[in-house]
């Protein structure tokens, strides 16, 4: 099958849907200019995740975080801004097709978008917060804040953490809820850019699929549901859902 017939069997999809779910992951926002995690230039390739990533090693050294929220993180969230595919979910919402977003970003790229109804299942980076009091501060906040203190201290003397989970952390209950109430209530599932290798997460789009959904995978590289997926397409996520729905500027035109 050529990936044009592939977009051709997508549209058809979408346009049978009535509920429709999108379960996105890093891979939605590299044509915003946020590297993955795994794969070519991907973050983990270069930062160990055992250092920048895991809630133990955060408390003993909180250091690395800051550091890599200083150099990679903050610079590139700064720059960053949403791309075709996600106006293409926005527009969807818009239309009543697209039922839920379900992502494992922390980048806020669909919210900026305009997205209304989005699972955010690891949090969001841009949110950072005092362990001890609770406030909660923007990333330009404790970007300045990096200048004098470095880790950067909340005033009542707590320390301060991104609002993501981190490995060795659970995932927010109600977000797993929300996410498995939509997984069960779809009639098909979009996954746009994600390895799926990582648990909980990659769960739903099996258990949507064992659920009677069409599960369909638009991702770069190969994954480990691709063999049980109804339609699989190996391209970019924003370069494909524009050949679903006509991109142009901010307003999306149906073909
Ligand atoms: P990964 O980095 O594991 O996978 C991203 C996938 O996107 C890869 O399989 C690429 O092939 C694909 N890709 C790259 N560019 C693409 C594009 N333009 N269009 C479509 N696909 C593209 O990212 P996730 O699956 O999101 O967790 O990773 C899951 C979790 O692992 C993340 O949420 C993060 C990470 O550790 C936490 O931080 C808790």
């Amino acid at each position: 099958m050529t990936v044009n017939d592939a977009i051709s069997q997508l549209k058809d999809i979408i346009a049978s849907s009535s509920h429709l779910v999108a379960f996105t992951g890093a891979g939605l926002s590299a044509e915003s200019g946020i590297p993955t995690y795994r794969g070519e230039g991907g973050l983990w390739t270069k930062y160990d995740p055992a250092k920048y990533a895991n809630i133990d090693y955060f408390h003993k050294d909180p250091s690395y975080y800051w550091s890599f929220f200083r150099d990679v993180r903050y610079p590139v969230l700064k720059k960053a801004q949403p791309n075709a595919a996600h106006y293409a979910l926005v527009e969807l919402e818009k239309r009543g097709t697209l039922i839920q977003v379900i992502t494992q970003n922390i980048d806020g790229l669909h919210q900026e978008a305009g997205q209304e109804d989005v699972i955010e299942l690891h949090g969001n980076t841009r949110r950072i917060i005092c362990l001890d009091c609770g406030k909660e501060y923007t990333i330009d906040e404790v970007y300045g804040m990096l200048k004098h203190e470095h880790p950067p201290s909340c005033p009542c003397g707590g320390r301060l953490k991104p609002d993501v989970v981190f490995f060795g952390e659970p995932l927010p209950q109600l977000a797993l809820e929300k996410a498995r109430d939509a997984a069960l209530d779809c009639d098909s599932f979009l996954v746009l850019g994600s390895s799926l290798v990582v648990t909980p997460a990659a769960h739903f789009p099996r258990l949507a699929k064992e659920n009677g959904a069409a599960l369909i995978i638009v991702n770069l590289d190969e994954t480990p549901l691709d063999t049980i997926a109804d339609l699989v397409i190996h391209g970019k996520a924003g370069e494909v859902l524009s050949g679903v729905i006509e991109y142009g500027g901010n307003s999306i035109n149906w073909d």
